[in-house]
Formats: structure tokens, C-alpha cells, sequence
């Protein structure tokens, strides 16, 4: 029987909310399709921090690499000054377990919830694969004069050769096995930035040549986003950088339902993984019980793909669908008609 061993960071605000509904869907559906799995909590986030001043020990870190994979709830703390947990959890994972694609797919289970006019469950069905360890979020740059009037700062988006080649890779790969449209589309701005996305669309159309059989487009961010709001069918696969990926993200989350359903896995295909809901900590729904655990269970259903659980991955997903499907009256905190536990529930009742 197969054992998986699996490391969970529930992490601020509603994070553990959510996780408990995605472990109780862990443990009926490794049961059901009998694999076995040994997990361990971490307690790291804003509660750590304000009272030992520890952001993510090296300890902890060192630990976390050897796991087959990471289920993570959110990261982010009101009273932490922005940037403290996100940059020294969330990006240090990242970076640090090389995990380079940030994969987030874009899929309507329920043409109530989306937002666009006349749009179906066939009009809203791609994904983005986010390059996750460059660009803006590097951290390189800095101050010069700083609090003078004269005062300069610089942000620099890193991107190498290497990074940009192995993400497009992916991307190729999964339109291939996604076998859906067999597109790649790449999301830049040639027309500006024409250092960056020129390397870009070099190691782009160079790993294309590898891939005969997918098609090839591009669209300049801004487009990007008209075309998600306008014709979202034109995506199969979306590849772009990090912070393109980051924005372009939340507003595929809004046409799917809201960031109540939206998944993300942070993928390191040769390494460890690490899945998350992409809603963040929403500090103002925490502790109530009206958070909605289906992005969280979403996230599940990844981590048990790439795990090799196939099975058990379209099971939990399916039970998803079916419950969106037949009895929610909203994705949305609060409004679901049900609490953050009983949707839980739901969704094990139907796997
Ligand atoms: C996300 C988040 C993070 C990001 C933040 C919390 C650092 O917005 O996962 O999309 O910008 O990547
Ligand atoms: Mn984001």
C-alpha cells in the first residue's frame, strides 16, 4: 500500500479553517482508495511571530524537504506589517523548495457563479502556469537617498534563461497532457518590456519547436485580461512571469466563483510540492465557521494528482462539483447556505 508522508502549515486566519475540512476529505478518500499517509503540523504564521519573533525557522525549513508534499492554508496577519510573512514564509518556500511553477487552474463548476454575462461551465476551463521563483518578486533592488525628497527606488525583475526554459517546458508538457485544445498561449509585454519578454519569446518559440503537436499564441497582459472577461474559451494553457501570473490569477479566480474555490499548487516536479487555496487569510471571516474550505479542497484534489493518486484526485473533485453543483447558494463567506464544517461534510458524504 502506498504511504505518502504529508507536512501541513494551516497558517493564519481562516488557513485552519479550511485545512481541517481538506483533511477530513484526506482521510475519507484515503480510505476509500486505500493509500496510506502519515502527516505532521507546523505551526508557523503571524501567531508564531508576534509572540517569538520567528518567521520560519531554518529548522523547520530543513524538515519541510523531506516530505512528499506541503498542504498550506494561508499566510498574512493584520497586525504583521505587509511583506514580513509573505516574503519570509510563503516566497522563502517558494524559493527555497525550488518550486518554479506556480500551477492555477481556471474552471466554472456552475455558470451561477460566474460573474460574466452569458458565459457556461465549457466558456471557463484553462490554466495558468505562473513562473514562481523570478521576476518581480526576486527582491532585488533597493533605496538610494531614501526619506529625502531626491529619493530614488529600484525593483528589478530577474529573468534567466534557465528559469524561463524549464517553465515553458511545463507548460508544453501539461497542454499535452491536459489534451484538451493543445494551446500554449504566453502572456507578456513584448511591447514594453523588451528585454524581459524578449528572452521570453525566445525560450518560448525554442521550446515550442519540441512540441509539433501544440499550438502556439500570445497575448500582451492588458489583452490578457480583456480576453478573460470577453472570451475566456480562447485559453487552454496560459504561461507568464510572476507577478503577471499573480495578477492575472485573481481575476481568473473571480470568473471561476470567487477565491472561495480557487487552487493553486506551487510545483517543483523534480522536489517538493506544496498545495494551497490561493484566497489568503480573509482575518475578517476567521474563527466563524462560514468560510468556504472548497478552494482548500480543491487544492487537495491537486496535491493527490501530482502525489500519483489520480483517482482519488478526480473522486474529490467530482464530489466538489457535485455539491457546487446541487446544493450551494453562493461561493462567497456566509452566503453558501451552509457552514465551513458542513460543506466539508458534503463533500465526503459524495465521494
Ligand atoms: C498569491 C499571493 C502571494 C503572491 C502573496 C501573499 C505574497 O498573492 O499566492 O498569489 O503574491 O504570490
Ligand atoms: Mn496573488
Amino acid at each position: 500500500m502506498k504511504q505518502y508522508k504529508i507536512a501541513v502549515v494551516p497558517g493564519d486566519g481562516t488557513g485552519p479553517e479550511v485545512i481541517n475540512e481538506g483533511l477530513k476529505v484526506l482521510e475519507a478518500v484515503s480510505n476509500k482508495f486505500n493509500f496510506k499517509y502519515e502527516k505532521k503540523m507546523y505551526d508557523v504564521g503571524g501567531k508564531r511571530y508576534l509572540s517569538t519573533g520567528e518567521v520560519l525557522p531554518d529548522s523547520i525549513l530543513d524538515e519541510l524537504k523531506s516530505f512528499d508534499a506541503i498542504y498550506l492554508g494561508a499566510i498574512g496577519d493584520p497586525d504583521v506589517k505587509p511583506g514580513i510573512l509573505e516574503k519570509g514564509i510563503l516566497l522563502r518556500l517558494r524559493f527555497e523548495l525550488d518550486q518554479y511553477i506556480n500551477l492555477r487552474p481556471v474552471v466554472l463548476y456552475d455558470k451561477r457563479f460566474c460573474p460574466l454575462k452569458d458565459k457556461e461551465e465549457k466558456d471557463v476551463d484553462f490554466v495558468v502556469v505562473r513562473e514562481n521563483t523570478e521576476g518581480l518578486y526576486c527582491g532585488t533592488g533597493g533605496f538610494l537617498r531614501k526619506d529625502t525628497v531626491s529619493e530614488v527606488a529600484v525593483q528589478e525583475s530577474i529573468n534567466t534563461y534557465k528559469g524561463v526554459e524549464r517553465c515553458a517546458r511545463f507548460a508544453f508538457e501539461y497542454a499535452r497532457k491536459r489534451n484538451k485544445e493543445k494551446k500554449v498561449t504566453l502572456c507578456g509585454k513584448t511591447n514594453v518590456l523588451t528585454f524581459a519578454f524578449d528572452l521570453w519569446e525566445r525560450a518560448f518559440y525554442k521550446v515550442a519547436k519540441d512540441y509539433p503537436d501544440i499550438k502556439t499564441d500570445y497575448a500582451h497582459v492588458d489583452a490578457t485580461c480583456m480576453w478573460m472577461v470577453k472570451n475566456p474559451n480562447w485559453f487552454d494553457v496560459i504561461v507568464t512571469d510572476n507577478l503577471f501570473g499573480d495578477i492575472i490569477t485573481d481575476l481568473g479566480a473571480m470568473i471561476q466563483g470567487g477565491m472561495g474555490i480557487a487552487a493553486g499548487g506551487n510545483i517543483n516536479p523534480e522536489g517538493v510540492s506544496m498545495f494551497e487555496p490561493i484566497g489568503g487569510s480573509a482575518p475578517k471571516y476567521t474563527g466563524k465557521n462560514v468560510i468556504n474550505p472548497l478552494a482548500a479542497i480543491c487544492a487537495l484534489s491537486m496535491m493527490l494528482d501530482f502525489l500519483g493518486q489520480k483517482d482519488a484526485a478526480e473522486a474529490v473533485e467530482e464530489s466538489v462539483k457535485k455539491v457546487v453543483k446541487s446544493k450551494l447558494e453562493s461561493l462567497s463567506a456566509g452566503r453558501m447556505g451552509y457552514s465551513t464544517t458542513e460543506v466539508g461534510d458534503l463533500v465526503v458524504k459524495n465521494l
